[in-house]
């Protein structure tokens, strides 16, 4: 699972000191496949998360922009298959919020950091960015963000359920398949992956994020061959897409 709720970003960190310690320069020194530390990637996986699910599921520590109004980026992930790897892949290339400021307009809309505890383009800069410095697509930061912006604008899930009838309610619920088709016209058919947050107490699931899996010239890949997600959808049950519920700003 790769929600950024807080406390595994924090087992993370703690686990990457941990690491750190443990592996010396090896960890530091990593530039492919130095020491233990593998991290080649064999495909991308894109991932947007729909904020409202984002908030239920994790708390009064999620606020939603009100200028945000679609589904949003979490990130793009070199991934290898069927692992969730490579993470944390340069040590030495620090966050920089300034070599990103032409793209803030957008970043604040399309790719909010919605954690008031978080900075979500530190996050998955440090952790999945520097692992995708070697595609040219990829390298560095402004590389890195402009493309997930580009994505974004291309696979605008948002759009792909509302010309399906599917747009945000209170009270409707939606079939699995109405959604799930709805996505999958759009995807060339490629299978992908769809995380619902499920409420136990309300029994109901609300869609959460949606996993599309790229290969390295940005094209579709069938997800299933490629990837092991958990907190999928129930087939079986009825979709919630709940209308945002906007923090203070
Ligand atoms: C790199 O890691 C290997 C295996 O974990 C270890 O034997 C070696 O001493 C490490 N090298 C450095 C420079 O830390
Ligand atoms: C990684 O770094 C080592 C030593 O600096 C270098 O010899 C090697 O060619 C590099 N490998 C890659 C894949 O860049
Ligand atoms: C690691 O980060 C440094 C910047 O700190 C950068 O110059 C270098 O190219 C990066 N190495 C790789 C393999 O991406
Ligand atoms: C951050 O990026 C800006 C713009 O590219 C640059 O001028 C500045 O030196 C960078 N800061 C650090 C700490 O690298
Ligand atoms: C959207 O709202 C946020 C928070 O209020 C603000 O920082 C950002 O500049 C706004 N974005 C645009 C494009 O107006
Ligand atoms: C996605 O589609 C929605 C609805 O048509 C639109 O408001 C939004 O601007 C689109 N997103 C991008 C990045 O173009
Ligand atoms: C997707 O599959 C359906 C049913 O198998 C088929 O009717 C449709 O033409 C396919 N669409 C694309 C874009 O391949």
């Amino acid at each position: 699972m790769k929600n950024y709720l807080a406390p595994l970003f924090v087992f993370c960190v703690a686990l990457l000191v941990y690491a750190k310690q443990k592996q010396g320069d090896n960890f530091t020194s990593n530039n492919g496949t130095v020491g233990s530390k593998d991290d080649h990637f064999d495909f991308m996986v894109f991932t947007q998360q729909w904020p409202e699910a984002f908030r239920m599921q994790t708390g009064p520590e999620v606020s939603i922009p009100k200028n945000v109004t679609g589904w949003t980026i979490h990130g793009v992930w070199p991934s290898q298959t069927k692992k969730e790897a490579p993470n944390f892949c340069n040590n030495t290339w620090h966050f920089n919020e300034s070599v990103i400021h032409d793209l803030m307009p957008q970043l604040s809309l399309y790719w909010p950091n919605l954690l008031k505890t978080n900075n979500l383009w530190d996050h998955e800069w440090t952790k999945h960015g520097t692992c995708a410095a070697p595609l040219p697509a990829l390298h560095g930061e402004h590389n890195y963000f402009a493309t997930g912006l580009r994505l974004n604008a291309k696979y605008n899930i948002t759009e792909m359920l509302a010309t399906n009838n599917i747009t945000p309610s209170a009270d409707k619920a939606y079939a699995y398949k109405d959604v799930e088709g709805a996505i999958r016209k759009n995807v060339n058919n490629m299978s992908f992956v769809m995380q619902c947050y499920y409420d136990k107490k309300a029994k109901k699931q609300y869609i959460s994020q949606v996993m599309l899996c790229l290969d390295k010239q940005f094209g579709l890949l069938e997800c299933d061959k490629y990837l092991s997600e958990g907190d999928l959808c129930w087939t079986t049950e009825t979709i919630q897409y709940p209308p945002f519920q906007y923090g203070y700003n």
